[in-house]
């Protein structure tokens, strides 16, 4: 039987490790009849993918739903733009992230993720909903300056707007009522901002200026911080959250790589890259294809959604030795890791993304050095381009 993909399927949401393979080995260029796209899911041919951003477009988005509607987007977010407005944009944000910006969050990052582990049941707790869907939007929205009071509804407004019913590649309406609600929030916000501002990342947005088409330099309006603000929701608080929860499970399957890991914590970092790659709470990204392309005896029309599946690259044996198995101290020459793209688009949020997991994996060391995970009661969620538990109950064991 011919494989199926189908990333909108509870085979998918349950694991794709195995179709993946399938596809490497029998179907490297992938076409679905069902909701016509193609699908790379080689190491090589993704990365080079990602690289080639003149024929693989990002501009008309990067989930199904919006690149088969063919619009690009005028006030897109930088995740939905090709050069030059892109360059453009990300040397603005640039300036924002710096590694030094980043390192001068980590009492804060300490601070959230102490405040959320210290209040969990160690007899019985749920990693996910009451540890790492709670710190990585705190402390996205606290950079941000957005109340206290708000932050943990920018996560439930998030979660809404990514959930895809089984089957259907289109927001819920209550999906689209949360993304509306969010941009309307957020647009307030930067409003009210302008009248008064800090030291936030809003603040800084606010005074900084881009290069526009002409040379010009212009401040950024309303909408389009509007537009960065409601993308690091999903961009920067999601991933976070999946690539600890992930980790719970992992670790327990793996409980030989937990003890690796408490007994000498300088292997965090390398942790935290095996996570991305073994499990990678962003699968996949999608773009656009501007060019007919001619790849494994198939042709890819101009015009298609191509599915570029970092998730399955980073499994690819032709790539890594023995890629099924979780191992921290692996060789991470072999390959490109995928985990947090590649080429243009790759994280902007990468040292962020680095410097929270590896404080949680650390304060999870302190509070849980041994632990077992009820595995009948995980479960996944349902959502595209991101991947993950929604559910991982753990015990503490003494
Ligand atoms: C484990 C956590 C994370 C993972 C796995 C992850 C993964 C990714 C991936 C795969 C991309 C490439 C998208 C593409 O090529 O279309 C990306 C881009 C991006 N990420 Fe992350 N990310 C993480 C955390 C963060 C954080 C904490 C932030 C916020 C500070 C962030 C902000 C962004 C932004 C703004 C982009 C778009 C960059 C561009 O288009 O130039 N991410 N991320």
């Amino acid at each position: 039987m011919s494989v199926v993909f189908d990333p909108f399927s509870e085979d998918f949401f349950i694991s794709p490790y195995e179709t993946y393979r399938r596809m490497r080995d029998d179907a490297p260029v992938y076409y679905s009849q069902e909701y016509d796209f193609y699908a790379l899911t080689r190491h090589d041919d993704v990365a080079a993918a990602f690289k080639d951003y003149e024929t693989y477009s990002s501009a008309y988005g990067v989930d199904l739903g919006q690149v088969r509607k063919g619009e690009v987007t005028e006030h897109g977010s930088i995740i939905a733009m090709d050069p030059p407005a892109h360059r453009r944009m990300r040397s603005l944000l640039n300036k924002v992230f710096t590694p030094r910006a980043i390192e001068a969050q980590r009492a804060l990052v300490i601070e959230l993720v102490d405040k959320h582990l210290s209040a969990v049941d160690p007899t019985g707790f749920d990693v996910v909903q009451d540890f790492s869907a709670l710190f990585p939007v705190d402390v996205m929205t606290t950079l941000q300056g957005v109340p206290a009071a708000d932050r943990q509804q920018i996560r439930l407004w998030i979660d809404e707007l990514l959930h895809r019913e089984s089957g259907d590649v289109e927001m819920t309406a209550s999906g689209q009522q949360a993304a509306v609600d969010m941009a309307i929030y957020y647009f307030r916000l930067i409003k009210k901002r302008r009248e008064e501002l800090g030291d936030d990342l809003l603040s800084k947005l606010i005074c900084a200026e881009i290069e526009r088409e002409d040379g010009r330099m212009e401040p950024l309006d309303n909408i389009e911080i509007t537009e960065f603000a409601t993308l690091l929701g999903g961009a920067g608080a999601e991933t976070v959250t999946k690539l600890i929860g992930n980790a719970a499970v992992v670790f327990a399957q793996n409980p030989d790589q937990w003890e690796l890991l408490c007994s000498d914590r300088s292997k965090i970092p390398l942790a935290v890259e095996e996570l991305l790659r073994y499990e990678a709470p962003a699968q996949y990204n999608v773009r656009c294809s501007l060019r007919e392309v001619r790849l494994h005896g198939v042709t890819i029309p101009v015009g298609k959604p191509v599915f570029l599946v970092g998730g399955s690259a980073n499994r690819d044996p032709r790539a890594w030795t023995e890629p099924d198995r979780f191992h921290i101290d692996r060789d991470r020459t072999q390959a490109q890791n995928l985990g947090l793209g590649y080429g243009i688009h790759s994280c902007l949020g990468a040292a962020l993304a680095r410097l929270e997991s590896a404080i949680a994996l650390d304060k999870m060391l302190d509070f849980m050095p041994k632990f077992e995970v009820d595995f009948d009661g995980c479960k996944r969620v349902n959502m595209q381009n991101v991947a993950g538990w929604s559910t991982v109950p753990v015990r503490v064991l003494s």
